[in-house]
C-alpha cells in the first residue's frame, strides 16, 4: 500500500496513521516529525527549519523534496508507505511524481481528511505530545492518566510550541493558499479519497479496506 494522508493541521493525520500502522506493517513517514527530529538534534537542516516552523509557514520545496528523496529511497519504503505532510505544495507533489517514477512505483490512494477550521483549533489546541516517543494525546478527548506523563513510556508529554492558537490560524491559511489546491491535483489523477475527518479514529482504515 503507498498512500498519502493529505489534510488540514490537525485534520488528524498522525492520529490516522498510528491506527493504519497497527493493521498494515508499513513505513510511516511524516515530514513535521522528520523535521522536530533534525531541530532537536540540532542539525543544519533543524536550524533551517525551525523558524518556518514557529511561524506556521512552510519549510521550502527545495529542502523538503531533498529531504524525501532520501528518506524514500530508505528500505523500509519497499513494501509500502504513508506519506504524512507531504507534499504539500503542487511543486511538492511534482516533484514526487518524478521521484516515484524513477523508483516504477504508483500511489494507490491519496485520502482527503476534511475538517472545518473551528474544530482545528479545538484540537490542535488541546493537543499534547510525549517528547520521548511521540504519543499523541488530547486534554478533552484524549488525556494521559497522569497529567504530563506518558503513558506509554512514561516519557514528558508537553504541548507543540506550533499549536499555539495565533500559530495555528497561520498554519490554516497556508494550508487554504497552498495545500488545499492539490485536492484538485489529485482528483484529476484519480486517486483522492474524501473522509470526513470529524468522524472516529479508525474511519479512514474502514474506509480504505473497503476500496
Ligand atoms: P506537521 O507536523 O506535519 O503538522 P500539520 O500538518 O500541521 O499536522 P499536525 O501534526 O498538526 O496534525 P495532524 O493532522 O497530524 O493531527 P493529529 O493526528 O496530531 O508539520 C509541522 C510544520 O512542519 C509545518 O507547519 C511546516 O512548517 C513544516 N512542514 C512539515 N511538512 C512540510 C512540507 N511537506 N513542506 C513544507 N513544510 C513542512 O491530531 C490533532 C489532535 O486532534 C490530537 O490531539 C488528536 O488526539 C485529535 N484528533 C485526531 N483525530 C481525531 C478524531 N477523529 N476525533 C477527535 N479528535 C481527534
Amino acid at each position: 500500500m503507498r498512500i498519502i494522508l493529505l489534510g488540514a493541521p490537525g485534520a488528524g493525520k498522525g492520529t490516522q496513521a498510528d491506527s493504519i500502522k497497527s493493521k498494515y506493517p508499513i513505513a510511516h513517514i511524516s515530514t513535521g516529525d522528520i523535521l522536530r527530529a533534525n531541530v532537536k538534534a540540532g542539525t543544519a537542516l533543524g536550524k533551517d527549519a525551525k523558524a518556518y516552523m514557529d511561524a506556521g509557514k512552510l519549510v521550502p520545496d527545495d529542502v523538503i523534496v531533498g529531504m524525501m528523496e532520501s528518506r524514500l529511497a530508505e528500505a523500509d519504503c519497499k513494501e509500502g508507505f504513508m506519506l504524512d505532510g507531504f507534499p504539500r505544495t503542487i511543486a511538492q507533489a511534482e516533484a514526487l511524481d518524478k521521484m516515484l517514477t524513477a523508483h516504477g512505483i504508483k500511489l494507490d490512494a491519496v485520502v482527503s481528511l476534511e475538517i472545518d477550521d473551528d474544530t482545528v483549533v479545538s484540537r490542535l489546541t488541546s493537543r499534547r505530545v510525549c517528547k520521548q516517543c511521540g504519543e499523541i494525546y488530547n486534554t478533552v478527548l484524549k488525556p494521559t492518566a497522569k497529567e504530563g506523563v506518558c503513558d506509554k513510556c512514561g516519557g514528558e508529554v508537553v504541548q507543540r510550541d506550533d499549536d499555539r492558537e495565533s500559530v495555528i490560524r497561520n498554519r490554516l491559511a497556508v494550508f487554504h493558499t497552498q495545500t488545499a489546491p492539490l485536492i484538485e491535483y489529485y482528483t484529476q489523477k484519480g486517486l483522492l479519497i474524501a473522509v470526513d475527518a470529524t468522524g472516529g479514529k479508525d474511519a479512514v482504515l474502514r474506509i480504505l479496506e473497503k476500496n
